[in-house]
């Protein structure tokens, strides 16, 4: 096939793209285009691993900088696109420049949500989403310094784990009753802030930040009710938006995320959208959604180069997730929204357990904590729409791979009647 095909974005899901077309056979030009100044990389380890300084940068690199050019893929780093004009097939950058294209690939995931406070934009004020963000984090990490997280999510509790083992002071400053609360039940939510305030995290709930304080550079975080925390340095976490507004602009439906079908067609003719910035629908669990997630945005930009080139490959993946802090590697798996039975499997004082969520008897998620095997055999209980028996999941006198061939089975067998 030698169309040209052009991919905005260059995250996860463009890199994965562009890789598959290849691999698939592609011969047509492959034009990539992201507005950071480096190759495709991946973020997971920015809250982590780099952020600790355990890595270096090249280590985030999807694949090393010369393999763009071994396949011809014509990475334009630095490079945004003001505008996407659907009926004359061509994308018009910042710099003024026009490129047509033959099929267009939307991978533009998603940015940060900025807090709305006074002081939000101090020095010493900063996000978590990038290599550049992380760059301009790290020399501010001083062993003794006070740093205030406002968020108690995915990044917010990732970053209180590393910088506390750094030496910082560090609070989390988080709305609602518990941490985690979009992701996980609230025992699970336990399990993290008593993990955390065992390390020396302060972690506060319930507060709502009104602004940020400092003149020069931030010197503090106050919330509703008068309370003000001290801080040298200040890191929000509160959330992701995707982005949108360049399909939205050009008359592609939208909705919460540019809408898909499973072979990741938007409303538009020869444009296709993957990863953060769909929603999409899934076919394992029944409804659309629009996911945060690599897992995703990898398979999407697998459906993606398929569907270009031809072939019908419908996505039908389960969800998954994963976050690293300290020794505890939580992986969930499933979407839990809309559960009515919580079984724990363990104890979590062990750090290692797992809890499943179900809804009328059926397996929708699995929280696995230091538990690989829960993650990898829940994945295929869910996949199978399992209904696994409750006092067994519970039981940890029970062999899980045996429960889950069991359970298994009964789906299999349900599934012919
Ligand atoms: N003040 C304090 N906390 C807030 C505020 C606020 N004004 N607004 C939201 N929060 C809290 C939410 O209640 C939630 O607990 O911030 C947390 C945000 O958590 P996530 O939704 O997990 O978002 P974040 O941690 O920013 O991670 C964003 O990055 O790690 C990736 O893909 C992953 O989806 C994740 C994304």
């Amino acid at each position: 096939m030698s169309a040209t095909v052009v991919i905005v974005g260059a995250g996860h899901a463009a890199g994965q793209a562009a890789l598959s077309l290849r691999q698939k056979g592609h011969i047509g030009r492959i034009i990539m285009l992201g507005d950071e100044s480096c190759v495709p990389y991946q973020r997971p380890a920015l809250s982590k691993k780099f952020l600790a300084g355990e890595i270096d940068v090249s280590r985030l690199y999807f694949r090393p900088e010369k393999f763009y050019a071994e396949h011809a893929i014509e990475l334009r780093s630095g490079t945004r696109v003001a505008a996407l004009n659907p009926v004359s097939h061509s994308l018009t950058l910042e710099s003024g420049e026009q490129i047509g294209y033959d099929k267009l690939l939307l991978t533009t995931g998603s940015r940060v949500r900025r807090l709305p406070v006074p002081g939000h934009d101090l020095p010493g004020v900063h996000y978590l989403r990038s290599i550049a963000d992380v760059e301009a984090i790290r020399p501010e990490i001083r062993p003794g310094a006070r740093l205030v997280i406002v968020g108690g999510g995915y990044i917010g509790l990732e970053v209180a784990a590393v910088t506390v083992r750094l030496g910082l002071h560090v609070t989390v400053l988080e709305t609602e009753g518990r941490v985690m609360n979009r992701v996980v039940a609230p025992e699970v939510s336990q399990f993290f802030q008593e993990l955390h305030r065992s390390e020396g995290v302060q972690i506060e709930l319930g507060r709502r930040v009104e602004e940020i304080e400092g003149t020069e550079h931030v010197s503090g975080v106050r919330c509703s009710g008068g309370h003000a925390v001290p801080a040298d340095l200040c890191i929000i976490g509160i959330g992701i938006v995707p982005n949108i507004e360049l399909a939205e602009a050009a008359g592609i439906r939208c909705s919460n995320g540019i809408v898909v079908d499973e072979y990741c067609q938007t409303s538009a003719p020869n444009i296709l959208a993957a990863g953060d910035c769909t929603r999409h629908p899934n076919t394992v669990l029944g409804r659309h959604l629009r996911l945060e997630s690599v897992h995703n945005a990898i398979e999407q930009g697998k459906t993606a180069a398929a569907t270009i080139c031809g072939e019908r490959i419908a996505y039908s993946q389960v969800p998954w997730f994963w976050s690293d802090q300290y020794d505890v590697k939580l992986q969930i798996v499933g979407l839990s929204d809309g559960y009515d039975q919580f079984v724990m499997r363990g104890d979590p004082a062990t750090r290692s357990f797992a809890a499943f969520y179900l809804q009328q008897g059926k397996l929708l998620a699995v929280d696995a904590i230091n538990s690989p095997r829960e993650f990898m055999l829940g994945k295929k209980l869910i996949a199978a729409g399992a209904w696994p028996d409750r006092k067994a999941l519970a039981d940890t006198a029970m062999d899980f791979r045996q429960l889950t061939d069991a359970a298994l089975a009964a789906a299999e067998a349900a599934t012919k009647a």
